[in-house]
């Protein structure tokens, strides 16, 4: 059967790390309040000369090296964003031409926080149906150019990075296939104002700035990613039990906690970058993947489940092995 299998990872953060300790001096709010509410401690924050498209190429480049491929093999890239360098043309053809693999497809998908497993569901369609054989998957932000500075609620939750995969459509068989096994993708437009952007180009004409009604956003994500869990783990007719890691969307300590309650999962297979990285949105699952490969607690043959949940509302999970 032919799979979309997870041949590479990578990331890049920003230079500058700023700490609840540093935010403090210009926000009204203390270390306690965030590390207390949210489980941040810290998060990076793109410099003038670091955007969406820099951090992504970062990411992809190291993606492909792990990969152990050219980046001439690629033949679709999809790109996570709601911060993209510019509203058009989409991001994903700067990190194309700066990979030298111009010629194959180049897109964005926006979903906010879910938009890598956005990504990752139409990469994994479009390998299986037989259009692409390696595809470059990236979440890519610079959330730090959208945030409202004077707003302590959000401000403080968010921070940029980039975080990449590369998929190959691969014949697998037998009774343990790499690649991933199954993702559902959903979306309730009826809530679309909890968590938002108040500007665009054919409303205000600027960007905006993100707004959030945080508590009831953490309700809905409780209740939307317990049951995205379960629909995947039924598709692939398996059980919590069989799951080796957890990697979810690292919005909120809190959030994590519940989730993985709710799937009678111990703390210790949950992967969290929270602390360090804040929310990156679209980014923060292919970094949190990337730094659980890369200091070797995923291994191949692990059975991964990641989950994502954001503005829209949009919701989804995808369990792959590795
Ligand atoms: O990535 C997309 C998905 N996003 C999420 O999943 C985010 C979901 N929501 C959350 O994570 C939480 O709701 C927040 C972290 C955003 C907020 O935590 P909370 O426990 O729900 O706090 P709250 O919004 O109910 O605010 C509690 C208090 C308020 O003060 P009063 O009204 O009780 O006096 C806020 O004004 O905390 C105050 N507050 C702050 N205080 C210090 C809000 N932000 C801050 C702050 N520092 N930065």
């Amino acid at each position: 059967m032919l799979r979309s299998v997870l041949i590479g990872t990578g990331s890049q953060l920003p230079r500058r790390a700023v700490s609840n300790e540093e935010l403090a001096k210009t926000v009204d709010t203390s270390d306690e309040w965030i590390v207390e509410r949210t489980g941040i401690r810290n998060r990076y924050i793109a410099g003038d000369d670091e955007t969406t498209s820099s951090l992504a190429i970062g990411a992809a480049k190291n993606a492909i090296e792990a990969a152990g491929i050219e980046a001439s093999a690629i033949d679709l890239i999809i790109l996570a964003t709601a911060t993209p360098d510019q509203t058009f043309p989409a991001t994903a053809t700067q990190v194309q031409d700066a990979l030298g693999c111009n010629g194959g497809m180049a897109f964005d998908v926006a979903a906010v926080c879910s938009g890598f497993l956005y990504a990752v569901g139409v990469a994994d369609a479009m390998i299986r149906a037989g259009s692409a054989k390696r595809a470059l998957v990236i979440g890519a932000e610079t959330f730090s150019r959208i945030l409202d500075w004077e707003d302590r609620a959000t401000c403080v939750l968010f921070g940029d990075g980039a975080g990449a995969i590369v998929l190959e459509g691969r014949e697998e068989s037998g009774e343990t296939p790499r690649g991933i096994l199954a993702t559902r993708l959903h979306a309730d437009g009826a809530h679309n104002q909890l968590l938002y952007v108040d500007g665009g180009p054919s409303t205000t004409k600027t960007v905006g700035h993100v707004r959030m009604k945080g508590p009831e956003v953490f309700k809905h994500a409780v209740v939307n990613l317990a049951s995205v869990l379960g629909e995947v783990l039924a598709d692939a007719g398996l059980g919590d039990s069989d799951i080796d890691w957890l990697v979810p969307h690292q919005a909120n300590k809190r959030i994590l906690d519940a989730t993985a309650r709710k799937l009678g999962m111990p703390k210790d297979k949950v992967v969290v970058t929270v602390d360090r990285h804040a929310n990156t949105s679209a980014a923060s699952v292919p970094l949190a993947l990337d730094t659980a490969i890369r200091d070797g607690r995923i291994k191949p043959g692990h059975l991964v489940m990641l989950e994502a949940m954001g503005g829209g509302f949009t919701w989804g999970a995808s369990l792959i092995r590795i």
